[in-house]
């Protein structure tokens, strides 16, 4: 393992939590927290025990916490049973939050509406009705690809349901990736929509999933459910092809929840790992909830009349996490929005804040850094141009956001009066890890301040030694925590590899390089491994590379990450062709024609930023290609480094001249 934490900026401002937040919060001042913190360390089994009896509704209860028996496969409440559709919805009737709004859908077009919790859980069994009736039973494997939308909310909803593994494919994504994930999940069911709407643009799904089908190896897809969004025409399967509108006709609004163990997985959602191949994070459903609705109420201060709006799509954990569970487990209303924060202007976001009264916000650092801009240059489309008031919270997530970015937020959105909650976590940690608390921790621009109680988050070296205050390291976790990845799908060898190396004494390895401050606040460096962080998104390098050498006039690739101001990074390419050297706009010609192609075999968001054909690329004599040095590259940097190990020193200064 090797890291390359570069020195991060000092920040010494402080701002502490507002006194009005931290007299209501629910976790209320260093005390209330520090107690939480004490309980977590004196007897772990017995704090989660606390917490799980007190925050699910079990069918059986639970008499043990903790299986470490098959370590680091660990299982949380191994002999409780529980559904955790339930958990979100059937648990609220019977209460006055049964009658509250759970969700305010608004539209690409800004056309708006609602369901109640009541009217959620009819439209969720009703589905659930459905997919029982076609034969799917618990333990199948659902391929959900749809937009934001209500209906995806209840199309994961109905298959939690019903023990229906879900493995949600963002809507950004190829057909090609779909067919990946169909495969390696071995789904019999996939749920769609004709198309989405983002932007004003419509952009077609069904026919991607029509297009990954036909690619070969998904002959265990029986039936594939197609929600109407957008009235486009779409391809047609009679032996496979149902309208969602009309599996649901005639089908009860009531539907017995199905009793699963603790550790069934809820869902598998993949992600980008240091090799081609994205690997299937396996979730439990026990564990995942309760730390999903404990981080709502301690991160987020959740409260029943908290309209809650978390920005994130579906097809990310965010949308896992902060859409579709924890929100409704809370029982708070919560906004979804189908569209783009910079559409039809960028004051999207704040004028539906202002609509409806959004009192807590979750975005990432790439939408606030993109706004930034626009909004300097625009007082129309400023925040401070709109009634804001509404907000109590602000939250930040997905990579780490810039003490500028920070202080903006806090002032032109939050009005001073709201803190920025800056949450780090992962897909693989299934909610939030290290985070302030709204009512508690006092905030430094940049850090993500302090671990949630019970979570044993540590800096270490490559031996395992904790390092220094002050000093750069690896980012563990030193405890099992119930929202902790199961296993990689299909692959636990891969899990136990990359997860839990033996040198880290068999703590979770987080694959972030971190720094504690002289008062044990947390600053996260960035990925040690090939993982990009484009616009919040996580991508690895060597999938990005496997896409451009698929391509026919491709022999070589090797892809680094630039630090870029608004998407954090950019992906650059270096490109070595089968033919010769292209000049010019032939050039450019072939470089967009190879992001074209990126787009289309994983998605628009991994196509690189820009291309640089070279003859050869930087190896060493053993054969390896220099990553490093391709990093300054990309960064126009002149290179200070020592040369003397590379086969062919000559080509940097090709590829630099190559831009
Ligand atoms: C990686 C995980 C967390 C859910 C969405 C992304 C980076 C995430 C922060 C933060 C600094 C962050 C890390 C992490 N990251 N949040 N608050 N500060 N870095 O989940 O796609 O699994 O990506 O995102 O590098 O490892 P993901």
């Amino acid at each position: 393992m090797t890291t390359e934490i570069e020195s991060i900026l000092v920040e010494n401002r402080v701002f502490s939590p507002p006194a009005d937040l931290m007299s209501q919060a629910n976790v209320s001042g260093m005390r209330g927290y520090k107690a939480l913190c004490d309980e977590a360390d004196r007897d772990p089994e017995a704090f989660w025990a606390r917490l799980g009896r007190e925050n699910l509704v079990w069918d059986t209860p639970f008499n043990q916490v903790i299986d470490a028996s098959n370590a680091p496969f660990y299982r949380f409440f191994p002999d409780g049973e529980l559904n955790i559709s339930a958990n979100c919805l059937d648990r609220h009737m019977g209460t006055p939050v049964e009658n509250h709004t759970a969700l305010i859908f608004e539209a690409d077009d800004g056309q708006v509406s609602r369901v109640t919790y009541k009217e959620l859980l009819v439209r969720v069994s009703r589905l659930a009705n459905a997919i029982k009736a076609l034969g799917y039973a618990k333990g199948d494997r659902a391929v959900i690809y749809m937009p934001m939308s209500i209906e995806a909310v209840v199309a994961m909803q109905a298959c939690a349901r019903l023990g229906v593994i879900h493995s949600v494919v963002f809507g950004g994504f190829s057909s090609k990736s779909i067919h990946e994930r169909v495969v390696d999940v071995g789904a019999t069911l996939v749920i769609t929509a004709d198309a989405q709407i983002r932007g004003g643009r419509t952009i077609a799904l069904k026919n991607a999933v029509d297009e990954a089908l036909a690619m070969g190896g998904c002959e265990a897809v029986r039936k594939v459910i197609t929600y109407r969004r957008a009235g486009s025409d779409i391809g047609w399967h009679a032996d496979r092809d149902l309208w969602w509108h009309d599996v649901i006709q005639g089908q009860s609004d009531q539907c017995p929840p199905v009793t699963v163990e603790a550790d069934h997985p809820l869902f598998i959602l993949y992600t980008s790992g240091s090799t081609g191949k994205p690997k299937g994070v396996q979730h439990s459903s026990a564990g995942y909830l309760l730390w999903s609705l404990m981080t709502m109420k301690w991160t987020f201060d959740a409260k029943p009349d908290d309209v809650f709006w978390c920005t994130a799509d579906v097809g990310w954990v965010t949308g896992h996490s902060y859409v579709t569970y924890g929100p409704l487990a809370a029982g708070v209303t919560q906004v979804v929005f189908e569209g783009v924060p910079t559409y039809p202007d960028a004051a999207r976001f704040w004028k539906m804040i202002q609509a409806h009264k959004v009192s807590v916000f979750y975005t990432a650092p790439t939408a606030i850094r993109s706004l930034i801009k626009l909004s300097e240059a625009d007082p129309a489309v400023h925040p401070r141009s709109f009634d804001l008031s509404s907000l109590r919270i602000i939250g930040s997530v997905g990579e780490p956001i810039n003490p500028e970015a920070w202080v903006w937020y806090y002032n032109n959105v939050g009005a001073g009066r709201c803190p920025v909650i800056d949450t780090w976590w992962q897909t693989e940690t299934g909610a939030h890890m290290i985070t302030p608390l709204p009512g508690v921790t006092p905030l430094k621009p940049g850090s993500c301040t302090l671990p949630l109680p019970g979570i044993d988050a540590a800096v270490v070296d490559e031996t395992g030694q904790e390092v220094e205050r002050g000093k750069g390291g690896f980012l563990v976790i030193r405890k099992p925590w119930p929202a902790m990845i199961r296993t990689v799908w299909g692959d636990p060898e891969r899990f136990k590899k990359t997860y839990f190396p033996p040198e880290m004494k068999g703590w979770y390895l987080a694959g972030d390089g971190a720094q504690r401050d002289k008062d044990g606040y947390f600053w996260i460096m960035g990925r040690i491994d090939d993982v990009l962080n484009v616009s919040g998104h996580r991508l690895g390098t060597m999938e990005v590379e496997s896409a451009l050498v698929a391509h026919e006039m491709v022999a070589e690739a090797a892809v680094v990450g630039r630090p870029d101001e608004t998407t954090g990074e950019a992906i650059v390419a270096f490109v070595v062709l089968n033919g010769p050297l292209p000049q010019g706009d032939q050039a450019a010609d072939m470089a967009q024609q190879l992001r074209d192609w990126v787009a289309r075999e994983i998605g628009p968001i991994a196509k690189p930023r820009e291309i640089r054909f070279g003859e050869n690329l930087p190896k060493t004599r053993s054969g390896k290609i220099m990553r490093r040095l391709l990093r300054v590259v990309a960064k126009g940097e002149p290179i200070t480094q020592d040369v003397s190990t590379l086969e062919n020193p000559g080509i940097l200064e090709q590829l630099a001249q190559a831009c």
